[in-house]
């Protein structure tokens, strides 16, 4: 997809002017993190890009680079203390010490395939936690004794509606984004002592490699849309909002899980959706064709 590699055609507003920062997690042209990487750059950020060794070898990771200013790609897996530590001697080598770090990573192993909740496989569930949750904190803690990171920088993770409502097919991945919000909390006052704020936005369903390997992801998708007043955001809108939280413009934010969800987080009911169930419950077939019965609260 050509469109994806040249730059948002977009106002810019020169938000990010004179910063540096580090993207961790962009995989191709739907994810997130690359999103945020070309709207960053078009703001007038100097980035880094960072990715495991696989993602960097196989996907165009490259041609996100060219198109933010030959940005210098890391090789990171940041579940491995050594590679991060190494990954912030790199940063501060290629382009100095930084004033915002972006953490768009996740993965779970247990969703990949498919296990049931109450049978996870521990050993997964543990490296879900560690890939999705505690390496926010081995990136920041890293930053911290590498002294890569500046006075009043801005630190930013992706989080799900799923850390504090339960999504059935969301599975281990919950637990994880309740992790990651925690630790932004657990973070915040340590941090303010040097003006650096860290908060994490929670993104509506977006089609992106991790995304669509949610079982039903299709599903959850439409029924988002049809909850939020304002639709579904997507993957570039996410870019957008980020900026805002990397720039000056908010400065006093921090410890916050800020939804970016188009309302669907404050809604309790919508028209149609309240007018679907009304035709379900009311006929047999349909409510055969979506096993109604084995949803329907106990009496
Ligand atoms: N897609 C959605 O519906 C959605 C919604 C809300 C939040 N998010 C969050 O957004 C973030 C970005 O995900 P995305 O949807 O853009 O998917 P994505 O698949 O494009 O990005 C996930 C990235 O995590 C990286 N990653 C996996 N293991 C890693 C490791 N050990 N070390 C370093 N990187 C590793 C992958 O290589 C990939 O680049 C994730 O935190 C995700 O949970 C996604």
């Amino acid at each position: 997809m050509e469109s994806a590699y040249i730059m948002p055609d977009k106002a810019h507003y020169g938000l990010l002017k004179g910063k540096k920062g580090i993207i961790f997690g962009p995989l191709d042209e739907s994810s997130i993190g690359w999103q945020i990487a070309l709207h960053a750059y078009n703001e007038g950020a100097e980035i880094a890009i960072s990715n495991v060794a696989t993602a960097l070898r196989f996907g165009n990771i490259d041609a996100l680079s060219k198109a933010c200013g030959n940005a210098p790609l890391i090789v990171c897996d940041a579940s491995r203390d050594e590679d991060v530590n190494k990954a912030f001697l790199e940063l501060k080598e290629q382009i100095g010490s930084v004033d915002f770090i972006v953490h768009s990573i996740g993965m779970s192993q247990n969703i990949r395939k498919q296990m049931p909740y109450e049978e996870l496989n521990y050993e997964w569930f543990m490296r879900t936690l560690d890939v999705s949750g505690i390496s926010l904190h081995r990136i920041v803690s890293s930053a911290l004794k590498n002294d890569a990171l500046n006075d009043g920088a801005s630190v930013l993770a992706l989080s799900y509606i799923a850390s504090q409502r339960n999504y059935w097919t969301y599975s281990d991945m919950g637990d994880a984004k309740s992790l990651l919000e925690s630790i932004v909390r657990s973070y915040g006052p340590r941090l303010a002592k040097r003006g650096i704020r860290i908060n994490t936005i929670s993104q509506s369903p977006t089609y992106t490699k991790a995304g669509s390997g949610i079982p039903g992801f299709e599903q959850m998708h439409e029924y988002s849309d049809l909850m939020s007043p304002l639709g579904n955001a997507s993957a570039e809108e996410c870019a957008e909002y980020s900026v805002t939280l990397l720039s000056d413009l908010t400065r006093k934010v921090t410890m916050q899980n800020l939804f970016h969800d188009g309302g669907y987080s404050s809604m309790g009911a919508t028209i149609p959706m309240i007018r679907l169930a009304h035709e379900v419950l009311h006929d047999n077939d349909l409510a055969e064709r979506v096993s109604l019965d084995d949803y329907k609260p106990s009496r």
